[in-house]
This record gives structure tokens, C-alpha cells and sequence, in this order.
């Protein structure tokens, strides 16, 4: 299915490194993806694998220390112009798990949503005002809510404020980094609607960052996978499901619960051992086993994917 889909990002093997010389740090290590405009794209690991590094470095908060971001054909990443700097700063929105946990208690919502307006070109009050009342209508929540405090609300209604937050600017990118993970289930489904009628309305892209591949299964076109840093597995959301191959994938895979009790009660867990790659002489590349489906492995291991796919 690679046709003429427009790429909107690309990362380019990209490293983040954090720490100084003698104690330095790979958190991100090589890596390497496009999204597409208008889809949902995941980005599914363990706690502490690089995902939120990898959305901070997009957003430049994180600086990279190797490869290239491209954001509608140009290089965002390092040293750039002030103009551009502004421009990625209102078309690339992040929403974090909880939005507000990291915010001011006294600042008002009204506050909290126009924040990002403030580094623009000016405004009159009235329009601010304008545009924090349109953007809390299109989250759902009412107008006098703009005058509340954070800790008014729930953790659904923070949400949404987080997503006010960000739509605000008008954004066409939108990175939201495990957006449900701190909300009760009983309410993450109407987060997960509310992101992607927005994304229909509006043609946003998606990077969507989670721990849950049930959650991704649901919402996203495409999935990458990674570990400790490096990205070992992407393709399609069905194909990644039918067709998993690398070791980790499989191990994520076999931890999601089955709908069957009996099945779930019998089923056998798999377990990664990172132990089982060989990597001392027989470097592994990160490589495209069939159309939209790429692997990291070396030519051993990609010799028994091939194996794998065609049985
Ligand atoms: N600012 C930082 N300074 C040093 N280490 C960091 C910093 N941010 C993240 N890390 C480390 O980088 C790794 C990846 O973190 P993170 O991207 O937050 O993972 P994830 O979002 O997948 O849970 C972790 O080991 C984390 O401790
Ligand atoms: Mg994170």
C-alpha cells in the first residue's frame, strides 16, 4: 500500500543522547520512520524504552544528537531559523498524559489553553478570549469552565483541556503521549472518539504514544515498535497483529489479554530475552521485509523472517 501518500515526518536516524561525556546515555538510538499525513501513527514500548524522548525531540525540546527530522520537506532539528521555529511551534502540538499534573495549580484554564498564543503575533483580548471559548465547544466542555482552576475538573475534563490546549494553535500534527493512560477506563473511550473525530473534521496526524497495543489495535493505521531505544518492528496495525517477527513484538503481542477466558487462562506468555541476538559479527540493519513492513535484525535473523512470512 506505499502509494502517492504524502509523508508529513520524517525521522531519519535520529539519536538522543543525555548525560555528559564519560556518563553518556543512548535513549534513542538510530532511528528511523515516516507518517503519513492524516493517519494515526504508534508508537508502542515498555516504560522507559524512548518514546517520549522521541516526541520531545520532534518538538525540539529534546536536542538530537544524530539524523534528521523533516517536517513538510524541511530539516526542523538543530540549528534553524527563528521563523521556522515559531511555524513548527504552533503546527506541532503535544499532549501529555496529564496535562495539567505538570502546570501551575493557580493558572485558570482560560490561561492554560491560551498559553501557546502568547508567543506569537499579538492578539486583542477579545480574540483570545474568542478562540479559548471556540476551542473548550470543541472539546466538549462549557465556556464558563475557562474561569475554573485544574483541580476543578476530572481527569477526562483535564484532557480535554490538554487538548484544547493544542488545538488552539491550529495545529496539523498532533504528538499525544499516552493520552489515556492515567484515565480511568470508563472514560478513556471518549477521549480516544474525541481524537479521532477531530483528526476526521480536521485532517490531523497522529503520533500516538502507548504502552496498550489493544488501545493502538483500535486507533492506529500504522505501529512502530521499540525497545530500549531501538525501533526492532513497523507495518500496518493488522499486519503487525497477523504477522509479528521480531522476538519483542511477539512477547508484546502475547501480553495482551485474550477475550476468551479459557484461552487466556492456557495461553503461554512469551518472553523476550534480548540474550538471543548475536550481534557481535553479524550487525543488525534495520531493514524492509515486504512492502511497509520493516524489521530489525541481522541477515541470520532476517533469513528466517523471510522464512516465517512465506510459510
Ligand atoms: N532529561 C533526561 N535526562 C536524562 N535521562 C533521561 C531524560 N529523559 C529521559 N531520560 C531517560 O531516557 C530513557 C527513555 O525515557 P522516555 O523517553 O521517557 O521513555 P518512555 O516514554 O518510553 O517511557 C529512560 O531511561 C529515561 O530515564
Ligand atoms: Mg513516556
Amino acid at each position: 500500500m506505499t502509494d502517492n501518500r504524502e509523508i508529513l515526518l520524517s525521522v531519519k536516524n535520529m539519536d538522543v543522547c543525555f548525560g555528559k561525556r564519560n556518563n553518556r546515555f543512548k535513549a534513542v538510538n538510530n532511528v528511523s520512520f515516516d507518517i503519513y499525513k492524516g493517519e494515526t501513527f504508534g508508537l508502542v514500548g515498555e516504560s522507559g524504552s524512548g518514546k517520549t524522548t522521541i516526541g520531545r525531540a520532534i518538538i525540539r525540546i529534546n536536542p538530537t544528537t544524530a539524523g534528521d527530522v523533516i517536517f513538510k520537506g524541511e530539516k526542523i532539528n538543530g540549528k534553524i531559523s527563528k521563523q521556522l521555529d515559531r511555524q513548527v511551534t504552533r503546527q506541532i502540538q503535544m499532549i501529555f498524559q496529564d496535562p495539567m499534573a505538570s502546570l501551575n495549580e493557580r493558572a485558570k484554564v482560560d490561561y492554560i489553553i491560551s498559553e501557546g498564543l502568547f508567543s506569537g503575533e499579538r492578539i486583542s483580548e477579545a480574540e483570545r478570549k474568542q478562540k479559548v471559548e471556540k476551542a473548550l465547544a470543541e472539546v466538549g466542555l462549557l465556556p464558563e469552565f475557562a474561569s475554573r482552576f485544574p483541580h476543578e475538573f476530572s481527569g477526562g475534563q483535564r484532557q480535554r483541556i490538554g487538548v484544547a490546549r493544542a488545538l488552539i494553535m491550529q495545529p496539523e500534527f498532533i504528538i499525544a503521549d499516552e493520552p489515556i493512560s492515567a484515565l480511568d477506563v470508563s472514560i478513556r473511550a471518549q477521549v480516544l472518539n474525541l481524537l479521532s473525530e477531530l483528526q476526521k473534521e480536521r485532517g490531523l496526524t497522529y503520533l500516538f504514544i502507548s504502552h496498550d497495543l489493544s488501545v493502538m489495535r483500535f486507533i492506529c493505521d500504522r505501529i512502530a515498535v521499540i525497545h530500549k531505544g531501538v525501533l526492532v518492528e513497523l507495518a500496518e496495525t493488522e499486519k503487525l497483529f497477523a504477522h509479528p517477527l521480531h522476538p519483542y513484538t511477539r512477547a508484546l503481542l502475547s501480553a495482551i489479554p485474550l477475550p476468551d477466558p479459557a484461552r487466556e487462562k492456557n495461553k503461554k506468555l512469551e518472553v523476550y530475552d534480548p540474550a538471543q541476538h548475536d550481534y557481535t559479527v553479524d550487525k543488525p540493519q534495520w531493514i524492509e521485509i515486504e512492502e511497509g513492513h520493516m524489521v530489525w535484525g541481522n541477515s541470520k535473523e532476517i533469513d528466517q523472517y523471510r522464512k516465517i512470512l512465506n510459510a
